[in-house]
């Protein structure tokens, strides 16, 4: 049987909670991540691990009693005290839940959460795939665990799974870009722009929106280089805007008064300064369901959801990029206060 060097390692060096990955070479640990506190893990901690499964499921249940059943499972599977996961060091699993708007708004409609997302263009999305109760977002280095967490999480009484993606985290997304540049960071942006300050019921909560976008790889590839650039509005080689400068400029202008970054051009269209919306934290996962349908799962966290419906109409608009993408699933859900102790996840709520 092939072992992967990373599990003995992980084996010889006896370190309960460490799970590895392999880097150029090097092994790298990976360190527990802490699940309880204000806010939940998987969104600023740690930065997106290389591997997610994605599951959105109804709520057949009291929620109260599934959310508060499910922050227990999350706990043990991510501190390894569970059976299901085999024994294996859980190293930076996480899991991420978040509620849909059937259930938010049965709360309270005023609620951040409670709406759900419009339609879009190009969507081509059949039942199950719009909208859900819940969602379970599991992370990790190591696939093994991140597989064997999210099979334990599927069978939670009370939930009956509607979809599920698995997804790969790279530095660069299918068309070969890097992706995830312009972000908001550090925890002075992430608190402006990304957690929930209030009401009290849901402070340390943030608006999460899930979109499946297949992408036509082959059509996107026949272009030339030059106007793959145009279309995303940066440099293919290096993330360089086509501004230059580092930073994205959108007034910036050639000799002959045409806009570097062109009006049809992605970074353009889904500006803030375009849209006149509050940044979103993306962090993307290539899936590959083999056949023709790749593309982005496309997860964004944001304190307000207009700031990804102002972005995704203006992109409707004229973004050149939406002609090689079809949506195929999509969601918004309120990820809910971190929980902990005393503390069951989804408690400020149901
Ligand atoms: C398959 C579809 C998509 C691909 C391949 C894609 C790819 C990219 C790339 C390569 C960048 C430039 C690097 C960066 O700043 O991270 C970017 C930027 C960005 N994308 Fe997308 N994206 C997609 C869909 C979306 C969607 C659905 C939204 C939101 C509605 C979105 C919002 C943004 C934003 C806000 C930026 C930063 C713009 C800036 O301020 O410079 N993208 N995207």
């Amino acid at each position: 049987m092939n072992v992967p060097r990373r599990s003995l390692l992980a084996g010889a060096l006896g370190v309960a909670g460490l799970a590895g990955c392999q880097a150029s070479g090097t092994f790298v640990p990976a360190r527990a991540i802490t699940h309880t506190g204000g806010t939940q893990a998987g969104i600023d901690r740690p930065a997106p691990q290389p591997h997610a499964d994605l599951g959105v499921f109804d709520v057949t249940g009291r929620p109260g009693q599934v959310l508060g059943g499910l922050g227990d499972l999350v706990l043990a599977l991510t501190s390894g005290s569970h059976p299901r996961l085999a024994g294996l060091p859980p190293g930076d699993l996480t899991v991420t839940v978040g509620a849909g708007p059937r259930l938010v708004s049965a709360v309270d409609p005023e609620l951040p959460g409670a709406v759900d997302l419009p339609v879009f263009e190009r969507e081509a999305i059949t039942h199950p795939c719009r909208g859900g109760d819940l969602m379970v977002q599991v992370r990790g280095t190591d696939q093994l665990a991140v597989s064997l967490a999210s099979a334990a999480l599927s069978t939670v009484d009370g939930v009956q799974l509607r979809w599920r993606q698995r997804g790969f985290h790279a530095e660069r997304n299918l068309l070969g870009f890097l992706d995830g540049t312009e972000n908001p960071r550090g925890p002075e942006e992430l608190a402006s722009e990304v957690w929930l300050a209030g009401p009290g019921r849901v402070a340390g909560g943030t608006i999460a929106v899930i979109r499946r976008l297949r992408l036509d790889l082959a059509g996107f590839a026949a272009l030339p280089v030059t106007r793959q650039e145009e279309i995303i509005g940066r440099r293919r080689a290096d993330g360089e805007p086509l501004s230059g400068g580092g930073t994205v400029s959108l007034a910036a202008k050639s000799a002959d008064g045409e806009y570097l970054i062109p009006p049809t051009a992605h970074v353009r269209r889904a500006h803030r300064l375009a849209t006149g919306s509050g940044m979103m934290l993306r962090q993307g996962y290539s899936y590959d369901n083999g056949w023709d349908d790749r593309g982005l799962l496309f997860i964004s966290y944001q304190r307000d959801l207009r700031t990804f419906t102002a972005t995704q109409h203006r992109m409707d608009e004229g973004d050149d990029l939406m002609a090689f993408t079809t949506c195929t699933a999509s969601g918004t859900f309120l990820v809910l206060p971190g929980f902990g102790p005393g503390a069951p996840l989804g408690g400020t709520l149901f």
